[in-house]
């Protein structure tokens, strides 16, 4: 699908990644772009309509769905963090993985699927990540979340291509926002990726693999466990 011209809501878009995405739908000739957030009084982007959104709430994706009836893409990008582990972590930061990453977009991919199909069809973007394909103890919660996202994504692509909607999953190691602010090392700049995300769904991807470490993680999802888990061989 052309960006020039869609109709576009992105969740979480009042800062990281989703801001980024926002910016660059505005820049690319989106025909409107609604910037949906929990507090919509936080979006500062020149060009965007603020629309309030909590992924977990049901109450408020159907608000956005009634004021956002001419969307074309939706880029489900709203996501958590907080690097529970399955053992010792709570059972209530487990759960809030699972209902913003994999619930929250469910809920929101099942309130707009009906308004993209009355406009033609249009696309889905979910922001996924290379820890769809990988874990480890301090992200095994977020990691299970977005491996939940992941198969709700392979679905959700099956359920929708009848009505012709595109479903575009975008897997990325780590990016240079808030959510990565404790991490040393390498990240990735969060407009180039929402740049490539973008040019995937112009080209009707099913996957953007935004960085090595996601392309190196999914290719070594063909081989052995020990290739991915080293530690696994004592
Ligand atoms: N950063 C990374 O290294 C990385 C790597 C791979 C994938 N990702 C994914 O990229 C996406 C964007 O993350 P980010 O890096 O931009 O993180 P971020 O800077 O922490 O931003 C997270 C965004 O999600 C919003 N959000 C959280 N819970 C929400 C809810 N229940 N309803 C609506 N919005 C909610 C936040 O809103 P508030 O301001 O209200 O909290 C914020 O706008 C997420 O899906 C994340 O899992 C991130």
């Amino acid at each position: 699908m052309q960006i020039t011209g869609a109709v576009a809501l992105v969740t979480g878009a009042n800062r990281g990644l989703g801001r980024r995405f926002a910016a660059a739908l505005v820049e690319r000739g989106a025909a409107k772009v609604y910037a949906a957030a929990r507090n919509p009084e936080t979006i500062d982007l020149p060009g965007v309509v603020p629309l309030r959104l909590d992924v977990t709430d049901p109450a408020s994706i159907k608000d956005a769905a009634a004021v956002a009836g001419d969307v074309t893409l939706l880029v489900n990008n709203a996501g958590s963090s907080t690097g529970a582990s399955l053992l010792g972590g709570s059972l209530e930061d487990i759960r809030l993985e699972m209902d913003t990453h994999y619930f929250g977009t469910l809920a929101v991919t099942r309130e707009f699927a009906p308004i993209l199909e009355r406009n033609g069809g249009g696309a889905v973007l979910n922001v996924l990540s290379v820890l769809s394909w990988f874990t480890a103890p301090q992200v095994a919660a977020y990691s299970a979340a977005k491996s939940a996202a992941w198969s709700l994504t392979n679905a959700l692509r099956l359920e929708l291509a009848p009505q012709k909607t595109q479903v575009t999953a975008l897997h990325v190691g780590y990016m240079d926002t808030d959510m990565a602010k404790h991490v040393d090392g390498p990240k990735i700049d969060p407009a180039v990726v929402a740049g490539l995300a973008l040019d995937g769904v112009e080209e009707g991807r099913f996957e953007v693999l935004a960085d090595d470490i996601s392309r190196n993680v999914r290719a070594g999802l063909a081989g052995e466990l020990p290739g991915l888990y080293p530690a696994l061989v004592s």
